[in-house]
């Protein structure tokens, strides 16, 4: 684990005595933590190359960051976490690759299940989760089923996801709902919008993570990303553990989130305890 040195002397004891090491993790401002975590997991295939070894080498070590960071959430008590698993765009990789991530994503979700019931997690997804193969729709059916009264941690995988796909199904269903009259075009507002998006029963995003040095957001989460605060990695998605989690958690606790206003604004909004 990495490690931390907080030193410091107090009047009566010897300087030896007084160092103590403190993890990173104890760093975390507590009261500060983003409710919703959504994570760009980017980086398999470059990590599996690194090793000389095949793409799908790389995305199977990625399931084991996916445990430790959901543990990780879990551990914290953060409320969302978005993955970002697979792409609209991923369908057009090697047929090999797509068939390879199919099956390694059905067989996840059948070991998971009984993890994310002892760690009170309730597994959602978003996306064409239409597109997937069969067994895999069933399986994440029964997971939903088998979690749906779990508490803790909402872990939201996105599948076959994009932001313009989700956007074009939302349109599409509001001109739908307009031609029924069942919505006025008049009564549309922004929250009508966020209603008709895959993400409506979420908050949006605080922080999104993206791994392997990539600084662009790959059709995730366009809208749901306006205010979060971006961090960026070079650490490849199967290095990813819970001490890189921290880092970025601590690094989004000391940013000015200002939503427009001037930071003298935010700051007079601060409470001073
Ligand atoms: C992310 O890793 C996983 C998926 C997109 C499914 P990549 O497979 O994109 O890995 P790189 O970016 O090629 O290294
Ligand atoms: C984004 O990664 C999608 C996922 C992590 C699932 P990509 O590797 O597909 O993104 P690009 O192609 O580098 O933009
Ligand atoms: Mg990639």
């Amino acid at each position: 684990m990495q490690l931390n040195f907080i030193t410091f002397a107090a009047q009566s004891q010897p300087l030896g005595q007084m160092i103590f090491y403190m993890s990173l993790k104890d760093t975390i401002n507590m009261q500060k933590l983003p409710r919703h975590i959504a994570i760009i997991m980017d980086g398999n295939g470059r990590w599996a190359k690194e090793k000389g070894e095949d793409r799908l080498f790389g995305h199977l070590h990625g399931v084991e960051s996916v445990r430790n960071i959901v543990e990780g959430c879990a551990e914290l008590g953060i409320e969302y976490l978005t993955l970002y698993a697979f792409s609209t765009e991923n369908w057009d990789r090697p047929a090999y690759e797509v068939t390879g991530l199919m099956e390694l994503l059905v067989d996840t979700i059948r070991k998971e299940v009984p993890t994310l019931n002892k760690n009170n997690i309730k597994l959602h997804a978003i996306g064409d989760i239409s597109m997937l193969p069969e067994n895999a729709q069933k399986e994440l059916k029964e997971a939903f089923e088998e979690t749906s009264t779990n508490t803790g941690l909402n872990l939201i995988m996105a599948l076959s996801y994009s932001s313009r796909w989700e956007l074009m199904a939302a349109v599409k269903q509001i001109a739908i709902d307009v031609k029924a009259g069942s919505l006025q075009p008049e009564q549309i507002t922004q929250d009508t919008l966020q209603q008709y998006l895959s993400t409506s029963s979420f908050p949006d995003p605080e922080l999104m993570v993206r791994t392997s040095g990539e600084y662009r957001i790959s059709n995730f989460l366009l809208y749901q990303l306006a205010y979060a605060e971006l961090y960026f990695t070079n650490t490849r998605w199967p290095d990813f553990r819970k001490d890189n989690l921290y880092e970025a958690i601590i690094d989004f606790q000391n940013r000015e989130r200002r939503f427009g206003k001037t930071g003298d604004q935010i700051r007079e909004e601060i409470p001073i305890s």
